[in-house]
């Protein structure tokens, strides 16, 4: 009796071995296929692509490409993924595509006039510096982090993200918690510590004046500058001031995940792990995990899907999960791969050389705004491919 009881334990441990192992394996076949698509499908821009123009975004209609300057706040996008995609598959053709159009990108390390400047040279020249370190690329990225910096209102304790009238508007968006990697990495490439106090002072302001008591945020703070006093919390992408517009969500958990990356102050695990809680609990994130282009949209559940929400959610919930305990990191994986696998689905990946050259359809950029509403755009791109590089880091370690 006891040796049929072991040996059924063991049939039953091996059974639920082979299970996960399976389940394990077929999903980093799928992760393996998605970057080795996405790697074939990123050699159609450069086909459309004038020698100073970035891929924006695409319209069906004409089926034409729309394409931007380098000061455009997308621009690092379109080289960042093409550098995920080098580094996973070592074709030659997706660097030097990357090494062409990074040329024109490298001026607008003396922006002053965006707090974009993270989007725009960290996922460009961050992730080149990552690959290939050269004194051509760290210093751009140090002119970077210092025209960033220059944004920067001590009254206010906050990096200014948009110019506005009147003069003491100072508004902050909740998207600027993304753009201040960029100044962690200064920090330790130079040792100037100003860099960090920039980025830990912007990310404590933000946690005190974005955030409802329920960890949803607000879109736009707008602060005065010369007091640094909360004049109004509203929105400009969302639905309604009180909403929560969901990209938003996403990148106000990406920015505290790698606020504690960077810092390992728990203040901040903390923070990502509530604004993870809101998402995840949120009665109106669909089964499939892709969120709809606000949490209160009113039309839900017919309301347009944001493929950029849900791959900027998959990929902060990858990292989250590395610095918490189970059960939360399981069900943070579970649904980064949800996402994932649903990403990779017909209704959202587009067929080879469709799209434009975009890998995913459906993304909102703003539609209040009604500007590139249920389109592709290269962020929804970027953030699922990086997604994809930290879910096969997971599987294959
Ligand atoms: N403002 C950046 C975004 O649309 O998410």
């Amino acid at each position: 009796m006891k040796k049929s009881l072991s040996l059924f334990c063991l049939l039953t441990a091996s059974l639920a071995c082979f299970g996960q192992a399976g389940s394990k394996a077929q999903l980093l076949q799928l992760v393996n296929k998605e970057l080795a698509d996405a790697s074939v499908q990123y050699t159609v821009f450069k086909k459309e692509l004038s020698s100073d123009r970035f891929p924006k975004s695409y319209n069906a209609a004409t089926d034409s490409l729309v394409v931007s300057n380098s000061g455009w706040w997308c621009s690092g996008f379109y080289p960042g993924t093409l550098l995920y995609l080098y580094e996973k598959t070592k074709k030659q053709e997706l660097l030097t595509e990357a090494e062409r159009i990074m040329q024109p990108l490298s001026k607008e390390q003396f922006n002053k006039g965006t707090h974009d400047l993270g989007f725009m040279m960290y996922c460009s020249f961050g992730n080149a510096n990552r690959l290939q370190p050269s004194a051509e690329y760290r210093q751009i990225l140090i002119n970077s982090a210092k025209s960033l910096s220059t944004r920067f209102n001590p009254k206010v304790g906050c990096i200014k993200s948009w110019n506005s009238k009147p003069a003491n508007d100072f508004l902050v968006i909740i998207d600027n918690m993304m753009n201040l990697e960029l100044l962690f990495w200064a920090t330790r490439a130079t040792g100037d510590s100003s860099f960090y106090q920039i980025a830990v002072t912007h990310a404590n302001t933000t946690m005190k004046n974005h955030f409802r008591p329920d960890y949803s945020s607000y879109h736009v703070i707008n602060y005065h500058s010369e007091t640094g006093a909360v004049q109004q919390k509203k929105t400009a992408q969302g639905y309604a001031d009180e909403s929560a517009w969901a990209r938003g969500q996403s990148w106000g958990l990406y920015g505290y995940v790698v606020m504690y990356r960077e810092t390992k102050d728990k203040k901040y695990l903390a923070q990502a792990n509530h604004i993870a809680d809101y998402i995840l609990n949120n009665p109106n994130l669909p089964k499939d995990k892709i969120p709809y282009w606000d949490f209160n949209a009113p039309d839900i559940p017919n309301a347009l899907r944001d493929a950029s929400a849900g791959s900027v959610l998959a990929s902060a919930l990858l990292e989250l999960q590395k610095y918490v305990s189970k059960p939360r990191s399981d069900e943070y994986i579970a649904v980064a791969e949800t996402i994932v696998r649903n990403l990779a689905s017909s209704t959202y990946k587009a067929a080879f050389g469709t799209n434009g050259g975009f890998i995913l359809k459906h993304s909102v950029g703003s539609l209040p705004g009604k500007s590139e509403v249920d389109v592709p755009l290269t962020y929804a791109d970027y953030y699922y491919v990086e997604a994809l590089t930290r879910l096969q880091k997971i599987l294959k370690p």
